[in-house]
């Protein structure tokens, strides 16, 4: 049979799979999924062998990358990468105990998703768990596209047990590591996966030494909990709960033991001479980490899906929500090396959490196998747990490489924010006064200048739609992010750590729907002031949608006449998770272009759980290429019918306002949708 041009048998038989098949369910679910499995078996090999000669570079690289991902469908003509998720819940046995855990297609981490930059990507997403889900694709910018960004509620609702749901999105103007995870309650910590993204001009084009192989390194946490309790407990401001270990690719490796029997760790085999592009992911709920190869040196190569100036350092840190790409050779003496990742907490007096070491090893393939275990592996000499210091050089030390054909940072900004972050509390019983300072008449929540964010619970309407459609806000309690926090004072002080006089005057907060508006192409800047209000966390801060330049950071409290002179309007990094320091600041400029509904928030769980967090609205711009597209139509109907997603594809406008609002309004004009605020 001749196909069209784009089109493999590979296409063919997913999309018989997954539209014939599985969506419809014309066969039983559990036919579905041995169909999948074993055609992703089969196939497998010949993918390799496709990816190898298509990439026509030493992609050994492909390999590795491809077994981890053995759900990727890659064709050789590909513009569009299909994949099927098959969300369900496996045992897995770790620390001798049995644990239920959520994950996608079998796998922990999940499958890698690889494509070139200007391709398109279609995931075809099944729910056989028990919980609501959503898939973000963290970082993919989803220029004109907010209605596939995956945050329930804000851009859709939850797909729930047993139903499907259809992502498509294009990736574009990035190049580098990415990843995708489950934006609902904790479930993250299993639901996760790499997104690779090739340069359009082929490996050949890094600029950087081309590597002999490509390997997705993902630094996450065992957690030996019902992740959506977890989720609940932490909105409730119950916060003692912690995981049982870290992990590397999901292994926690021998620092870690079941009655002496040592847990697997991950091993990355390299020969010697060659060099590697590790592809390095925090997907960790809780910290930041310290990652070091014992006898070996990095040299960064790109953050967040952007080149940065190379910089060779002996140890990278990396926050929730970040990602590095960083070069390694294989240039020590023949033998067997540690990889470990630490993670990093500030120091007393904020509380110590039970924070665990995990290790894997780099393996050179000279070192004779049977003798593999009588080889000492040299272990790397970590930092201290409490450097937060390093944190904040390794990422001042982070420059983007400029490159003409991406836009380059303005020169001013149009609008400035002031936003601290840190906890506070509410009285549990709304409307009354209450006793704070640890209290338990008080819970804590995180907050953003002092509103910690909420949704009405009794929401039925996602934002974004209710955005949309012009439809009446949702509940009572919207309010408008402030230029700056209710009162100043001196933010990093460090007697407000713990509970006291000064700090319990501080602690009274809101909490509301924090939305702030813009309008289309406005350039922001925010200066993110980190507190000592009762802890000094760090604070990786992720903006759904945009990339930010990140123009400055430093210890302290931020001062505009002597900080803004300091600004990096040359060669900023550009950043999706900006890193605001312990007890410091971090300055970013972006510009509002994209329009839509993007969450901003910190990406350590319990931060988010607890409210801090705000909805940025982006309103169109003057063109319909600047304007938000109507949601595609299986859009709307999704989660309302198990094939819901047979009819993807279609962007149509649904008319009828009244279908789209919980509470509709007379306003049927889009462009001008009701001010939420
Ligand atoms: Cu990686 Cu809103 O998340």
């Amino acid at each position: 049979m001749r196909l069209p041009h784009g089109i493999s048998a590979d296409h063919v038989w997913i999309y018989f799979i997954t539209r014939v098949c599985c969506f419809p369910r014309t066969l039983p679910c559990v036919h579905c999924d041995i169909f999948v499995s074993l055609y992703t078996l089969h196939t497998s090999k010949q993918w390799q062998l496709q990816a190898m000669k298509r990439r026509s570079s030493p992609m050994a690289a492909a390999v590795p990358i491809l077994i981890l991902s053995a759900m990727a469908i890659v064709s050789a003509a590909a513009a569009n990468v299909e994949h099927t998720f098959l969300v369900s819940q496996v045992n897995m046995t770790h620390l001798c105990k049995e644990m239920l855990v959520t994950v996608v297609n079998g796998q922990l981490p999940g499958p890698t998703i690889e494509v070139t930059e200007g391709d398109s990507v279609t995931i075809h997403v099944i729910n056989r768990s028990p919980y609501n889900i959503t898939i973000h694709w963290h970082g993919v910018l989803q220029l004109l596209n907010c209605w596939n960004d995956g945050v329930p509620m804000i851009t859709q609702r939850p797909i729930q047990p047993n139903h499907n749901f259809t992502y498509q999105f294009d990736v574009a103007g990035q190049v580098g590591t990415l990843w995708w995870h489950a934006h609902d309650a904790f479930l993250r910590a299993t639901v996760h996966g790499a997104l690779v993204i090739w340069p359009r001009d082929g490996t050949g084009s890094y600029p950087f030494p081309k590597p002999h192989m490509e390997v997705p390194i993902i630094i996450g946490e065992w957690w030996e909990k019902d992740l959506a309790q977890l989720d609940r407990n932490f909105s409730k401001g119950y916060l003692d709960e912690f995981s049982s270990g870290s992990t590397i690719n999901g292994k926690l490796g021998d620092l870690f033991n079941c009655s002496g029997v040592l847990e697997d760790g991950y091993v990355l085999d390299v020969e010697p001479g060659k060099t590697y592009l590790l592809r390095l992911i925090n997907a960790a709920l809780f910290s930041e980490y310290f990652l070091k190869i014992a006898g070996h040196k990095f040299m960064v190569v790109a953050s967040d899906a952007n080149y940065v100036n190379p910089y060779t350092t002996d140890v990278i840190v990396i926050a929730p929500g970040e990602t590095v790409d960083a070069i390694v050779i294989a240039d020590a003496a023949p033998g067997r090396y540690y990889m470990v990742a630490l993670p990093i907490q500030a120091p007393p007096p904020d509380l110590q959490t039970p924070e665990y070491t995990t290790r894997g090893m780099v393996e050179y393939s000279s070192v004779n196998t049977s003798r593999r275990d009588d080889v000492p592996a040299v272990a790397p000499e970590m930092p201290n747990q409490h450097d937060t210091i390093k944190s904040f050089y390794f990422h001042g030390n982070l420059s983007s490489l400029r490159q003409e054909q991406r836009a380059q940072v303005p020169v001013r900004a149009d609008e400035h924010l002031f936003i601290t972050l840190g906890l506070g509390s509410i009285c549990r019983r709304n409307g009354q006064s209450c006793k704070r300072g640890g209290n338990l008449e008080s819970m804590l929540v995180a907050n953003m200048n002092n509103i910690s964010f909420h949704l009405p619970a009794a929401m039925t309407t996602p934002f974004l739609q209710a955005h949309y459609y012009g439809c009446a806000p949702a509940g009572t309690g919207t309010r408008e992010l402030a230029d700056r926090p209710p009162r100043a004072f001196n933010y990093t002080d460090g007697a407000l750590i713990t509970f006291g006089p000064e700090e319990m005057l501080l602690e009274p907060t809101s909490r509301a729907t924090v939305v702030r508006r813009f309008r289309h192409g406005t350039a922001v800047d925010v200066v993110f002031q980190g507190t000592a209000m009762l802890q000094g966390d760090s604070n990786p801060m992720h903006l759904h949608g945009h990339d930010m330049f990140v123009l400055a950071q430093g210890l302290g409290n931020y001062d505009a006449a002597r900080d803004s002179a300091r600004y990096n309007l040359v060669n900023p990094p550009r950043k999706n998770t900006v890193l605001v320091p312990s007890l410091g600041w971090a300055a970013v400029r972006f510009v509002a272009d994209n329009p839509g509904t993007w969450l901003i928030h910190c990406h350590y769980e319990f931060h988010l759980s607890m409210g801090m967090a705000a909805v940025f609205i982006v309103e169109d711009g003057p063109t319909v290429d600047t304007s938000l597209p109507p949601p595609p139509r299986y859009f709307l109907e999704a989660s309302t019918s198990v094939s819901s997603s047979s009819s993807s594809g279609g962007q149509q406008l649904f008319n009828s306002v009244s279908a789209h609002c919980t509470t509709p309004t007379n306003n049927t004009d889009p462009s001008k949708a009701a001010h939420s605020g």
